[in-house]
């Protein structure tokens, strides 16, 4: 079966045909990085307008890498759940029209479901059940994965994401957007002991997440609390900043998500999202599993951020447990589900 997935939650418009939830056939990505950074985040107005631009050459161009025309394709999905509201529609009104003109199968499909589900794409072998640590620009969450389709949510944040607060420590620095792999790259090699930043656990046994706090310690260090200091950084500082910053996050994400197997019992980690790509995230949480005999899935970066073949091979499963959805889907910008 060959579902062709839609992606365009939030700036990247992206398309993939995946053959059984498994073969990757194709798989585009066109991102819009550029013309947010100008901004120094992603305008959600300007999102939008670039989806409606690029979707039909992106569906068109991963059609042609799949070497097929829409008549190979035996089902359509695409994200609905959470996103830029704009930018959603985009991608579920072109799978919508697809699936009517068509009269193929069509299902919704929540967009961290889909981050778990590049971590199976990865590794095919991990069984479930696992915890599931996403972690991306807008989410950080962590799930019980019992199957493809069903994670129940443990934790999630409070307030700023994950890379949302690599991203705003990275403006706050002048070091441009997205924050993540300039702070990754510019931590290397310094001491991340030399500056302690706020690490926030909540109550001891939640597994929810803030990082707002430590975004806001960045910033009293650098501007001063009355944000008059003024901002001349040396380059060591900068990477002595993006080092501790980086280390009071990764000790939180590596806290919660030991916490989370703690409480389910599960000895698999599963992380999925942009931040995946963190290399002292990666470094201390295989470390810190190994320890207590717990495994983690780290998948390789073209994996770990936006992409469709995530979103396609999920389809899949929806679709073969009669998941699927009729043509009155709709977008649902937010999505909190708890159990
Ligand atoms: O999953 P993704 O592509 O989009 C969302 O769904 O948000 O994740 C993008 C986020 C950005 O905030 C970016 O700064 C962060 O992932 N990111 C990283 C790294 N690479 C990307 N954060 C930390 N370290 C990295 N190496
Ligand atoms: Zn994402």
């Amino acid at each position: 079966m060959n579902v062709l997935g839609i992606e365009s939650s939030c700036d990247e418009t992206a398309a993939a045909v995946v053959r059984d939830g498994r073969e990757i056939l194709s798989s585009v990505v066109q991102s819009q990085i550029d013309m947010h950074a100008l901004y120094g985040g992603v305008v959600p107005e300007l999102a939008g307008r670039a989806h409606i631009e690029a979707i039909v050459p992106v569906v068109d161009k991963a059609l042609g890498q799949a070497g097929m025309k829409l008549d190979g394709v035996d089902g359509i999905a695409v994200t609905n759940t959470p996103g830029l509201v704009g930018a959603l529609l985009v991608g579920v009104s072109m799978a919508k029209s697809l699936a009517l003109a068509t009269g193929k199968p069509l299902a919704g499909v929540d967009h961290i479901h889909g981050h778990i589900y590049a971590v199976k794409l990865a590794f095919p072998e991990l069984e479930y059940p696992f915890v599931s640590l996403v972690v991306s620009g807008g989410h950080t969450s962590l799930y019980h994965s019992r199957s493809e389709t069903r994670h129940d949510l443990l934790g999630s944040t409070t307030d700023d994401a994950a890379g949302e607060a690599f991203d705003k420590v990275a403006k706050i620095l002048g070091l441009g957007f997205p924050g993540g792999p300039v702070i990754d790259r510019l931590a290397k090699g310094r001491d991340p002991a030399r500056l302690a930043f706020a690490r926030t656990l909540l109550e001891p046994t939640s597994l929810d997440f803030s990082f707002s706090g430590v975004k806001t310690s960045v910033l009293y260090h650098v501007r001063g609390q009355d944000g008059k200091k003024p901002r001349a950084l040396g380059e060591a500082e900068v990477g002595d900043i993006c080092a501790g910053f980086q280390e009071a996050v990764v000790d939180v994400l590596v806290e919660k998500t030991l916490r989370a197997c703690a409480r389910t019992g599960s000895k698999r980690v599963a992380v999925g999202g942009g931040v995946a790509c963190n290399g002292r995230l990666r470094e201390k949480l295989a470390a810190a599993g190994k320890g207590l005999g717990i495994a983690t899935y780290f998948p390789p970066g073209r994996f770990c951020t936006d992409n469709a073949a995530m979103i396609a091979g999920l389809g899949y499963h929806l679709l073969r447990e009669g998941k699927g959805s009729d043509l009155m889907l709709d977008v649902e910008p937010t999505k909190r589900t708890r159990v």
